[in-house]
């Protein structure tokens, strides 16, 4: 597969079969992804990848924590208020998502109950963390989304799928208390990662994308 056939291809997956992806192919993606360019070839990106019965006692953790009602706390900022066009694309991606899934607008519990979904990592087998010292700020930032992005081209080259999440930097305590993430480093955000699973309605959710014309400029 050609790098133009995995970015045709790549496309958020929310719904995974157990299956886990076998060490020897994880190392191959994780390693052919830390090849990514960095500022500087700082190389900030320090990931953790969590399976198994780690990432199940993780999801309990989770899960524990949001429903007993406390309030997103992340360590960066994430708060966008989305204005005009971009308020646009951000509600047709979400009812590109709910149709899909046949969850209508006003359904509120249905609507929570998937969105609770990211903390279970949509079943994946293998739970991803984008961390980083948090003194890197924004130009840390690029260069982890750059490794993430080479991560999840790397994945559908071997038939994986991957789902990126913001949400999984809204309630760090449990990842990093989990995973002994010390003190200094933030969860940018995270994935989930593995085989899609057949057929299931949530994955048939189709994004668009705004024209060549409209979004890069060609000047001379
Ligand atoms: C930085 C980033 C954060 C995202 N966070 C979430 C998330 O928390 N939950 C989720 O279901 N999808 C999340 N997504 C997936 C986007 O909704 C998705 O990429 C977008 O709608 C385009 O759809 P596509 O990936 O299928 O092409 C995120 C994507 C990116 C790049």
């Amino acid at each position: 597969m050609n790098i133009s056939e995995a970015l045709r291809r790549r496309k958020s997956i929310r719904a995974f079969k157990s299956t886990p992806v076998p060490e020897a192919t994880l190392e191959t993606i994780f390693s052919n992804a830390l090849k990514s360019p960095s500022n500087c070839n700082v190389q900030p990106w320090q990931t953790y990848v969590v399976s198994g019965q780690l990432k199940s006692q993780l999801t309990t953790q989770l899960m524990e924590e949001i429903l007993s009602g406390v309030a997103p706390y992340p360590e960066v900022d994430w708060k966008i208020q989305f204005t005009g066009e971009k308020q646009g694309r951000k509600d047709a991606s979400a009812n590109a998502l709910y149709s899909a899934m046949g969850i209508i607008r006003e359904d509120k519990p249905a609507r929570k109950a998937a969105l609770l979904r990211n903390w279970q990592f949509f079943d994946a087998p293998h739970a991803i963390f984008f961390t980083m010292e948090r003194e890197l700020g924004l130009a840390g930032a690029v260069d982890l989304g750059i490794f993430a992005q080479s991560l999840s081209l790397g994945a559908v080259e071997h038939g994986i799928s991957s789902c990126f999440q913001a949400a999984l930097n809204q309630f760090p305590g449990p990842i990093k208390r989990s995973l002994s993430i010390p003190d200094d480093h933030i969860i940018l955000f995270g994935m989930s990662l593995g085989y899609e699973a057949d057929d299931a309605p949530v994955n048939k959710a189709k994004t668009d994308r705004e024209s060549l014309t409209k979004l890069v400029l060609f000047k001379s």
